[in-house]
């Protein structure tokens, strides 16, 4: 249990630590929840002192560890719950915070234990709140040291892991959480590992390159420690840096072999990895960073995965079957940047449905009339089971269908949730 105090409403512009309990003025209206971190609250709120001095509050609770038991997690949930609506900052925060606790905590087994714990249980708020958003939606804040940056990184990449879960396998949210928890933890045995090693600024020697790489089999024998059983979220920890042609680590898994959670994860990883240095650097555009992962794509990456997260932010990457606003449906051509947004289609169905007899190309740059509606792969939220390519009452069969259900067992267990 962390040491609770009382510091002075002027202290918060310098102490750390996190609200112990709820700040409520005397009309029990709620002025700061309880689990917001003071730094977090100084940069989010500037004026934070002067506001609750306004309302006549002189002092407050904070407790040091950076820990958050379940219990207040959800009770931070009960009191946030309209702006948690977009995967918000707060719940972001509570993350931020539990993540940097179990890496700064890492060699204390009971703190590690429990901080994991927890982390996995967040999780699965979180890929509720992803299935709820529409969108990708990242967490961005002033990082201030690496424990901050890798806790942001691991945020990021649950977010979009959850994100292209959720669009491949719509009716399989247990899939979606395992695979956001995977994600979340997927750096973990980072935190055993010397700060100089992850420092990105430095060229690595071949044996500290090796020790890096460790930190896949010291992150999955973590979670096996805490008993964590779950297949799906250890081979995220395990192989998200395998590569489709076989040259990653830790097994040189190739291809179909390597689980489809640890694929994800590796296209979410990437994908923060290149946002990031967009970020920092200022000047380049989240373009390069898509153009980047289509490069990789080919050999690195699952191209399926690949197009669903393209197709996801609006972009039609080759392959990805879309839909026209004129209701025909075809199958993007070839794979540049300017045709990410205006590509060349080959039509499959006419307007109304019916085959398309020879071959009709469609340059969508060139039309005025036409445009892309959606893109209509084997994923996005649609009412049909994953299970098998569905033909029946009228429903669209899908152009291309490469995924079915997770796992047989998965079924059974999802139908009765
Ligand atoms: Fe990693
Ligand atoms: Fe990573």
């Amino acid at each position: 249990m962390s040491r609770t105090r009382r510091i002075h409403v002027d202290q918060i512009a310098s102490e750390q630590g996190v609200i112990a309990a709820d700040v409520l003025s005397r009309s029990s209206v709620l002025l700061v929840p309880k689990g917001y971190e003071l730094s977090s609250l100084r940069q989010s709120q500037p004026d934070i002192i002067d506001f609750l001095k306004r309302h006549g509050i002189k002092r407050l609770v904070i407790k040091e560890s950076p820990l958050v038991t379940i219990e207040e997690f959800r009770s931070l949930l009960k009191t946030a719950n309209h702006p948690l609506a977009q995967v918000n900052t707060l719940l972001s925060q509570v993350i931020l915070r539990q993540i940097a606790g179990v890496f700064g905590n890492i060699h204390d087994k009971g703190k590690r234990e429990q901080g994991v714990l927890s982390l996995l249980s967040i999780g699965s708020y979180l890929q509720d709140e992803i299935r709820k958003t529409p969108q990708i939606t990242f967490s961005i804040t002033r990082i201030q040291g690496l424990e901050e940056a890798i806790s942001r990184h691991s945020l990021n990449v649950a977010l979009v892991a959850g994100f292209i879960a959720a669009r491949m396998f719509p009716l399989w949210p247990k899939y979606t959480a395992a695979v956001t928890m995977g994600a979340l933890l997927h750096d973990i045995g980072k935190a055993f590992l010397p700060n100089g090693l992850l420092d990105k600024s430095r060229t690595l020697s071949e044996g500290e390159t090796r020790t890096l790489q460790c930190h896949t089999l010291l992150g999955e024998a973590v979670l096996k420690d805490v008993l964590v059983r779950d297949e799906r979220i250890l081979s995220a920890v395990r192989s998200h840096h395998e590569k489709w042609e076989g040259k990653g680590y830790p097994d040189g898994a190739k291809g179909e072999d390597i689980p489809i959670p640890a694929r994800i994860v590796a296209i979410a990883n990437l994908f923060d990895n290149l946002i990031n240095v967009v970020q920092e650097g200022d000047t380049k555009r989240s373009d390069e960073a898509i153009s980047n992962i289509i490069g990789k794509a080919q050999s690195h990456f699952d191209t399926f995965i690949v197009r669903t997260l393209l197709s996801g932010l609006g972009l039609y990457p080759a392959g990805t079957a879309i839909e026209l606003s004129d209701g025909s449906l075809g199958v993007v051509l070839e794979s540049t940047e300017r045709n990410l947004l205006c590509p060349r289609v080959l039509l499959m169905r006419d307007a109304s449905r019916k085959p398309v007899s020879g071959i009709r190309i469609i340059d969508i740059a060139g039309q005025e009339s036409v445009f892309i509606r959606r893109a209509v792969d084997d994923f996005g939220r649609r009412d049909v089971s994953p299970l098998r390519p569905s033909t029946r009452h009228g429903i669209e069969p899908h152009v291309f269908r490469k995924y079915r259900a997770p796992a047989p067992l998965a079924d059974a267990e999802e139908k009765n949730a």
